[in-house]
Formats: C-alpha cells, sequence, structure tokens
C-alpha cells in the first residue's frame, strides 16, 4: 500500500475519561488504546503512519517506541481539523491517499479499512468517509443528507437542534482523503462558534461548497467505530473485543467453558483442544499450545506453553516457555526467564524464577527455586530453597541430572551438586557435591533415652495440672 500514508490522532487528553493518564494510553486488552489503531495501519502496510501527539506526548511516544511510525506535534488542542493540519510539512507533495483515524476507535477491522480504501478508489473522490447507523447516536456527529442522499455536512453533538440530534447516521472518524486535496480545505475549515475549535468533518462543508466529490460509506457493523470517550465505553469496547477474540478462538477450536468469565488478550494464540476454565487471564504476546487444560483462575503473560500442558488452579507464569507435558500449580509461581523442558513439573506453592528445568525434573511443593539449572530428572523436595541471594549479589545454583535433593534444604550459592548426588533431608549445603555422593549438611541428631519421661515428671511435681487442664 505504497500510495497510502496515514495519520492517527493521539493528542488529545480525553478529559472526559477523568484521568492522570491520557486517553489513548489507557489499555484495552493489554495494550494502550492508540496501539489498536497503530497496528492496524502497520498490518495494513501502509507507506508512512504519522501520529499526531499532543497532551502528554512524551508518555505517548514511549508507548509507541519501537513501532515504524513518525510523530508530529499539536502544540495545542485546536480541534481534529488542526491537529490533521499539522501533518502538512510531514506529507508535502504527497499525492496518495491519507487515511485519517481516531486514536480512540480501537475496533474498527483491517477489512472495514480496506474497503474504505477500495471505495475511495473506485468512486475517485476528493473524500471517503466512514459513517454508521447506531441506536444511540448521542456524542457522535450526525451526517447530515439532502432529500437525493447526498452528504451536505456533519454537524457535531455540541452544535446540533434537537431534530438533527434525531439522526441516528454518525461519523465515525475514520476518513479517506486524496492527498493534493487535503491541506488546502483543512486551511479553509473555520473554528466553531461553540467550542472554538476547527473540526475536521468541517471539511466536508467545505468539498461541498466546492462542488467536490465526497463519498461515504457505511459500516457493515456499527459495533466496529465505537468511539471510546468515557470509561464506561471502554469497558463496553473491552466486551466486545473480547467476543471477537472468543469467537476466534472457538471456531479454531479452542473450549471455553464460560467465555464471558475468561479474558484474554486480542494478541494471544492457542491450538485446539485446548481448554480453558472461567477466571483464566492470557495476555500480552501470550501463544499456548493444542491440547493444553488451563484451570481456573490462571494468569499467563508474555509466555509460551507448549502442547499438552497442564496449568493448576490459581498459577501464575509471566514470561517463561514451558515444553510439552508440563504439570504447573496448583499456585505456582513462574517468573520470568524460567524455563521448563518436556513434562516437568512445578506444584504446589511454588516459585521458580530464571530458571531452568530438565526434562522430567519435578519440584513438586512448597520451593523456591531461582537463578537455578535442574538436569533431567530432578527431584527437589518439599520446602527446599535456592539461597539466591547473599544481599549484595544474585548467584547461580547448578544441579546436574538425576539429583535427589530431601525435603528442607538450603541450597547455598554459588554451588553445584554432581549428576546422581543424593542430598540429605534438611541440610543446607555450602559446598560442591561430586557426582554421586551422598551429603549431609545439618547438625547430627542428638537422642536421651527416657528423658521425655523423666521432663514431665519433674514438671508435674513443681505444679500438679488443675482438673480441667486440656
Ligand atoms: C469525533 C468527531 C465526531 C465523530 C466521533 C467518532 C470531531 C470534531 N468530531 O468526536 O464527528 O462522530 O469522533 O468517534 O472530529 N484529537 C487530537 N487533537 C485535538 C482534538 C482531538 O489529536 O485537538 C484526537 C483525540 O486524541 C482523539 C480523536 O482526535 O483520539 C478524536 O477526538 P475526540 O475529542 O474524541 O472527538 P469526539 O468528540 O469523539
Ligand atoms: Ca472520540
Amino acid at each position: 500500500m505504497h500510495d497510502v500514508s496515514a495519520v492517527i490522532l493521539a493528542a488529545g487528553e480525553g478529559t472526559r475519561m477523568r484521568s492522570g493518564t491520557v486517553k489513548v494510553l489507557h489499555p484495552l486488552l493489554g495494550r494502550p488504546l492508540v496501539h489498536h489503531s497503530v497496528d492496524l495501519c502497520l498490518r495494513l502496510g501502509v507507506k508512512r503512519v504519522l501520529v499526531v501527539v499532543g497532551a502528554q506526548a512524551e508518555a505517548v511516544r514511549k508507548a509507541l517506541a519501537g513501532r515504524p511510525v513518525e510523530f508530529v506535534s499539536q502544540a495545542e488542542p485546536q480541534g481534529t481539523a488542526h491537529a490533521v493540519l499539522q501533518t502538512e510539512a510531514a506529507l508535502q507533495g504527497f499525492a496518495g491517499a491519507v487515511l485519517v483515524l481516531a486514536g480512540d476507535s480501537p475496533l474498527l477491522t483491517d477489512e472495514t479499512v480496506r474497503q474504505l480504501l477500495d471505495t475511495h478508489r473506485a468512486a475517485r473522490a476528493v473524500a471517503t468517509l466512514l459513517t454508521a447507523r447506531v441506536a444511540d447516536p448521542t456524542g457522535y456527529g450526525r451526517i447530515l443528507r439532502d432529500r437525493q442522499g447526498r452528504l451536505r455536512r456533519i454537524v457535531e453533538e455540541v452544535e446540533a437542534t434537537a431534530k438533527e440530534k434525531r439522526l441516528s447516521e454518525i461519523n465515525t472518524s475514520l476518513y479517506c482523503f486524496a492527498g493534493p486535496f487535503l491541506f488546502p480545505a483543512l486551511k479553509a475549515v473555520k473554528r466553531s462558534p461553540v467550542k472554538g475549535e476547527f473540526f475536521l468533518p468541517e471539511v466536508v462543508r467545505v468539498y461541498v461548497s466546492q462542488r467536490r466529490k465526497v463519498h461515504t460509506l457505511l459500516a457493515p457493523d456499527p459495533t466496529e467505530v465505537l468511539g471510546i470517550n468515557t470509561r464506561a465505553e471502554l469497558a463496553q469496547a473491552a466486551s466486545l473485543l473480547r467476543h471477537r477474540v472468543h469467537e476466534r478462538l472457538m471456531a479454531a477450536g479452542v473450549t471455553l467453558l464460560d467465555p464471558a468469565a475468561t479474558y484474554i488478550d486480542d494478541t494471544v494464540t492457542i491450538g485446539p483442544d485446548t481448554v480453558v476454565y472461567p477466571g483464566v487471564v492470557l495476555q500480552g504476546a501470550t501463544t499456548i499450545g493444542a491440547g493444553c487444560v488451563l484451570y481456573p483462575h490462571c494468569r499467563i503473560q508474555d509466555a509460551h506453553l507448549d502442547e499438552g500442558v497442564t496449568v493448576l488452579d490459581g498459577s501464575v507464569i509471566v514470561q517463561s516457555e514451558i515444553a510439552e507435558g508440563c504439570v504447573i500449580g496448583p499456585y505456582a509461581h513462574l517468573r520470568p526467564q524460567s524455563q521448563l523442558k518436556a513434562k516437568a513439573k512445578v506444584g504446589n506453592f511454588c516459585e521458580v524464577k530464571k530458571a531452568v528445568l530438565g526434562a522430567g525434573a519435578k519440584v513438586p511443593h512448597l520451593a523456591y527455586i531461582g537463578d537455578a539449572t535442574l538436569g533431567a530428572k530432578v527431584n527437589i523436595g518439599a520446602g527446599t530453597i535456592t539461597c539466591n541471594y547473599d544481599g549484595f549479589a544474585k548467584h547461580e545454583t547448578v544441579i546436574e541430572d538425576e539429583v535427589f535433593v530431601g525435603s528442607n534444604t538450603n541450597l547455598v550459592a554459588p554451588i553445584r551438586v554432581g549428576r546422581g548426588a543424593i542430598i540429605a533431608a534438611g541440610s543446607t549445603i555450602t559446598e560442591t557435591v561430586p557426582p554421586d555422593a551422598v551429603a549431609f549438611g545439618r547438625a547430627a541428631q542428638v537422642t536421651k533415652e527416657g528423658r521425655a519421661a523423666e521432663t514431665r515428671k519433674k514438671r508435674q511435681a513443681m505444679a500438679p495440672p488443675k482438673a480441667d487442664d486440656d
């Protein structure tokens, strides 16, 4: 699409959100609103994406860091026409089509934008607008047409008469302009007498007065054009977008036991025959393989799960890689850079951080494994801790294949336990354990025969128990 450039309007404050954060940075299914418009343009492969920034410009730029976009600044928010006008220098001499999108309309689909471009090309118009018929047009600009149905102008809510407010066809804020005709028309837009701003929809009036051809396309699905101005609309958009995600996943063979209670970002992929229980939250760049089971109330963020992984109730997995057949949880916490090889297990109330667990390794209960490498078939007893931090720096633990670590062991890093070694329960291990050795790191047991009975007798002599003591 080298004959198309896009302008995304993201300079407004978003006062109706009543927030310290600008509107376009409020998250929707894990990504700031503005990402949705930007990513759509990038997917379409337009030549350039220009983002108009103003309110909290630095934060908006930062949120878009890494995406191939250009920024244009609008020093004062003087309205949407003024915002587009700021791109004049950047688009000087550009003869292609200029797509204009609001940064607060995240439900638009690629197909609809493509359709608008096709319509625009076929109609050879100076501008083509996407309109929609909605049940409640409150807040939107209304489309005014003449008796023949030709577009006359757009009237904003603040300037509309009671009769105009009853019109149900609205402006969606998605426009396609013929480049050479855009900036001259913007300069002819007059300030709104009511709001003092330059409204972009006013270009329609300019074109119509010049008898130029402005075309419209009616959105096939009015839920696509929802503009987010309030938190209630943000929640409504989230619900609509989640519904779309759920439909896509179920069509691809994923079982969602209760879609309404499932929270999956639109960036997540899931393989067929995976079962997702209620309360599951899947976020960011997460990919889940086929045939997995995700039990209730798990949260998985930016992680990859291969096929056949089971995640039991209440587990959290962040930035980790889980190979096929692993079992995690219940109530396990896999922190960033954890890697589980095939059929490894991290069980009840365990925490794993920046650690590799070899194939078939088991950490079944109540353990902390951090900054560690565990070989294949290592077995870690309940209550075992890798003491990775000495108050100054983090240190590594290496446990080679088939090591057995007894319960309640402290492994004081840096430390290495050789292949096949056995660590006795309750040990504090501070020195290298060679392969196939047995290591004890605990005080020797002292047993005094009969001492308990003696002690009891002594106590009774001092103070006989009261009758109702228990
Ligand atoms: C706008 C349209 C309205 C349309 C509706 C669809 C105008 C005047 N009205 O209204 O016809 O029905 O969208 O959702 O365009 N922005 C800037 N600079 C500014 C002002 C706004 O960059 O000076 C950006 C905002 O950050 C936002 C977008 O433009 O992303 C739209 O602005 P907003 O104030 O939300 O317009 P609406 O009142 O919703
Ligand atoms: Ca809006």
